[in-house]
């Protein structure tokens, strides 16, 4: 490997101030990233990484992609920006028909956003609006579920089900949010894809039915793959049940596909893979392979024309967008990942090297802290037994396996593993080979 590209430290890393980090562990020991090209990371003291966690979900069809390089160019040199308020541009057009040729049924109205957290926003946004628009202004209540993560904006994080992220903003958190339990039994421990038990879990949203009264609740959200607490994944007929649930009482099922949309499943979306359909659709993360920040809500037909149509001609019927919706340069990127997405046949791909990556996973069982193994797709999540307090395990073994040449995600003591689709068998044996010697290393420690 070429050095060339390595760069120092750089002078003084006081000021930046970094998101979701341990800034005081990362400025005393930098772990830099110098370059990426394929599936490798390479690092400023000179390591070579497999990005067994495609960045954080997003860089799926690896780095440096020569296709998407192109199409950003060419649309900056054409049309940098425009203002996306009562203006267009072709591209963003041109996406969403695309988008809404790939998301389930009727699924077919595209929202830009900035990123998963503004896609979440919006999707709450939406469900509002569109019971106003209908004359049911009673419904603004919101179903979470406990370790569900949808992001950092007011409205996503209470939603979620994360405590450490909402514990310090407890007095500004969105009301009238309730949370259904997670999904995630004891006797899921090593259970390889779906689970058969847990499906009456699914009844927590009918007691909060009950408890707020149905008629109150505008959506109900959930991952369908919970990503960010460590990859739980549904029990079988749990989705079906909540989509019965929300039907009976009139409530919008939004799934956050943040995630698991765009293939990770081995479906362009995980609503496809578990065949429930939802109302609204999130996404983001994968759409323009992470490299500009993009996130999109798609909606059912009848939710989009009944906002429209509710205000007369002429008015803005949704007090709602950004800046940064649906830009030039994300669009480009987003059309040139939906080109390779068709031309490398990456669904397809994904569904057949899951079990490969599956058998590769739970052969990590035989560690002594390896607590739990899951996975679904190119997907997985592994728990590290608590060393004195909640977290610490898990970091450590991030480290060692960034030591080891394996780029993962801890979240708590989970590490979350999601490989780029791009992979062959050979790199998939390469992250678990790495991610067993980094616990090893962690065990010796
Ligand atoms: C399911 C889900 N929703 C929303 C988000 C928030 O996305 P972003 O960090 O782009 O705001 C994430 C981020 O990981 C996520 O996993």
């Amino acid at each position: 490997m070429s050095t060339s590209f390595q760069t120092k430290i750089p002078n003084s890393l006081n000021e930046h101030w970094m998101p979701f980090s341990s800034n005081k562990d990362f400025k005393k020991n930098p772990r830099i990233i110098v370059k990426a090209e394929g599936i490798y990371l390479h690092t400023h003291d000179g390591k070579t990484l497999i990005d067994g966690s495609s960045g954080l979900y997003c860089n799926p069809l690896g780095h440096g992609r020569k296709e998407i390089i192109e199409a950003i160019k060419n649309q900056l040199e054409n049309l940098d920006y425009t203002m996306p308020f009562q203006q267009g541009y072709g591209g963003s057009f041109e996406l969403a028909t695309m988008i809404a040729q790939k998301t389930p049924e009727d699924l077919n109205r595209i929202f830009y956003t900035i990123c998963g957290s503004t896609a979440v926003e919006t999707a709450i946004k939406i469900a509002v609006a569109y019971f106003r628009s209908i004359g049911q202004t009673n419904r603004f209540k919101f179903v979470g579920r406990e370790r569900g993560y949808h992001g950092m904006n007011i409205g996503a994080l209470t939603v979620g089900g994360i405590p450490n992220n909402s514990r310090e903003f407890k007095n500004i958190l969105m009301p009238g949010v309730e949370h259904m339990r997670h999904t995630f039994l004891p006797e899921h421990k090593f259970v390889k894809g779906q689970p058969d038990s847990g499906s009456e879990l699914a009844d927590d949203l009918e007691v909060i039915a009950k408890k707020l009264g149905g008629e109150n609740i505008a959506a109900c959200i959930v991952e369908p793959i919970a990503g960010s607490t460590g990859t739980l994944i549904p029990p079988k007929h749990y989705l079906q049940k909540l989509r019965k649930i929300c039907d009976k009482h009139g409530i919008l099922l939004i799934f956050d596909e943040v995630v698991t949309g765009w293939g990770r499943t081995g479906s362009a979306f995980a609503a496809q893979e578990f065949e429930v359909t939802p109302d609204i659709i999130t996404m983001a993360k994968a759409t323009t392979n992470g490299i500009v920040p993009m996130g999109v809500v798609a909606v059912r037909e009848k939710i989009y024309q009944s906002v429209i149509d509710a205000s007369p001609d002429g008015a803005v019927e949704l007090f709602h967008g950004y800046t940064y919706s649906g830009i030039p340069v994300a669009v480009s990127a987003a059309i040139a990942v939906q080109k390779i997405f068709e031309k490398e046949d990456i669904f397809n791909k994904v569904k057949k090297l899951s079990k490969h990556f599956q058998d590769g996973l739970h052969s990590l069982k035989d560690l002594s802290c390896v607590d739990s193994i899951r996975n679904y797709g190119l997907l997985g999540g592994v728990d590290i037994s608590m060393r004195d307090k909640p977290g610490k395990a898990g970091f450590n073994v991030y480290k060692k396996c960034y030591d080891s040449g394996v780029n993962i995600k801890p979240t708590g003591d989970a590490l979350i593993i999601a490989p780029p689709f791009v992979c062959e068998k050979k790199d998939i044996d390469e992250i678990i080979e790495k991610m067993r010697k980094g616990i090893q290393s962690h065990l010796k420690s």
